[in-house]
């Protein structure tokens, strides 16, 4: 989209120097700005009302959600699993992409777990050791989507 008003902006500076030359010439007082000039202008002030939103919404909001902080880009189940590691296993564990720093569980930065062991955790809980991980923190798909994000962002 860009680059399709870019050239719009391109065709009409160039209709101008093809009617109007590129040496400015004497301009009565009274005589009015030709129209290409007002042409260009309108052009690259709508291009800029279009452009600024598009742009907000591509760089910010898009980066967020699909650039995880340690910058890999993730797909729709990874999101959503992020979202429930942050809100059900942050408590309890460490892992530096979603900025969870706690000691009651393993260190997933230190032990990235393999997908099914995420599966079987969340499924069966965990009991051994020196805490508890409780089972069915989130359901099946919930604990497929989890599995996903922690294989992805594991270690490092
Ligand atoms: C209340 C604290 C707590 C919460 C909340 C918690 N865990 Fe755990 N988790 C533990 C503990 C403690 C262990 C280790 C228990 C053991 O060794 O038997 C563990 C073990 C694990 C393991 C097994 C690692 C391995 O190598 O066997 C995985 C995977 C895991 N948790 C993932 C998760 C996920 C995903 C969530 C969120 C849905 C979560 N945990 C929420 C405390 C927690």
């Amino acid at each position: 989209m860009f680059v399709a008003l870019g050239f719009l902006w391109l065709a009409l500076l160039a209709g101008g120097v093809v009617a109007y030359g590129t040496r400015p010439r004497a301009r009565a007082e009274d005589e009015p700005w030709p129209r290409f000039v007002w042409l260009a202008l309108a052009t690259a002030v709508l291009s800029l009302l279009i452009a600024i939103p598009f742009a907000t919404i591509h760089f910010s909001r898009g980066d967020r959600l699909h650039k995880s902080h340690t910058g890999v880009v993730l797909d729709d189940a990874q999101i959503r699993g992020r979202q429930i590691f942050s809100d059900f296993c942050k408590k309890c564990h460490t892992l530096s992409d979603a900025r969870a720093a706690s000691t009651i569980g393993p260190n997933f930065d230190a032990l990235p777990p393999k997908f099914d062991v995420v599966i079987d955790a969340v499924t069966n809980g965990r009991a051994r050791g020196n805490g508890q991980m409780p089972r069915g923190l989130t359901d099946a798909a919930g604990a497929r989507d989890v599995a996903a994000y922690l294989t992805a962002v594991a270690g490092r």
